[in-house]
């Protein structure tokens, strides 16, 4: 019962958005944020990968994948790359905090998935995906 209800509250939320796009427009550099939308359908693939292995599992080996790809130890790939092709260093600063948090919630969850207790995985995956919707749900740039 009470899950029915958060989905309807979700889906009436989502229908909201749709009709009124409330999220706040962050304007990157073209090449910033084709970047961007590259590394977020990586991000996607990567994170299926991360809770396959959980299901299949493969604890430690979804901990050192999220970590490397999702985790603290991802940030900074674009470092040496021009300002302009960038796409953390051209957001506004609330969301650049929130693509940081998602690292570090990532690298959270590696933790707890490095110790090889799947239930533990499971229960914090949730944590892990909380910054896509956080910032899906805050920001747009177009
Ligand atoms: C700091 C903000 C931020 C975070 C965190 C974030 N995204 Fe995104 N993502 C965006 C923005 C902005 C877009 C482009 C939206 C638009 O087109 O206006 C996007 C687009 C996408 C797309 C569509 C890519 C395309 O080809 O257009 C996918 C898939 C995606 N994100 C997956 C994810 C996943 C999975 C996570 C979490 C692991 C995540 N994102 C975390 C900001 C974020």
């Amino acid at each position: 019962m009470r899950k029915k209800t958060l989905l309807l509250v979700a889906l009436l939320g989502g229908t909201v958005i749709a009709a009124e796009d409330v999220r706040q427009l962050a304007k990157l550099p073209p090449q910033a944020e084709i970047n961007l939308r590259e590394e977020m359908r990586v991000s996607l693939l990567q994170l299926n990968e991360v809770i396959s292995l959980v299901v299949a599992g493969k604890v430690k080996e979804a901990g050192e994948l999220a970590e490397k790809e999702l985790g603290i130890s991802a940030m900074g790939k674009n470092r040496a790359l021009p300002l302009e092709a960038r796409p953390g260093a051209n957001m506004p600063p609330g969301m650049h905090q929130i693509g940081q948090e998602g690292h570090k919630d990532a690298s959270a969850f590696a933790a707890i998935a490095a110790t090889g207790d799947r239930e533990k995985a499971l229960a914090a995956i949730p944590k892990m995906t909380a910054s896509c919707i956080a910032c899906h749900y805050s920001y747009r740039i177009r």
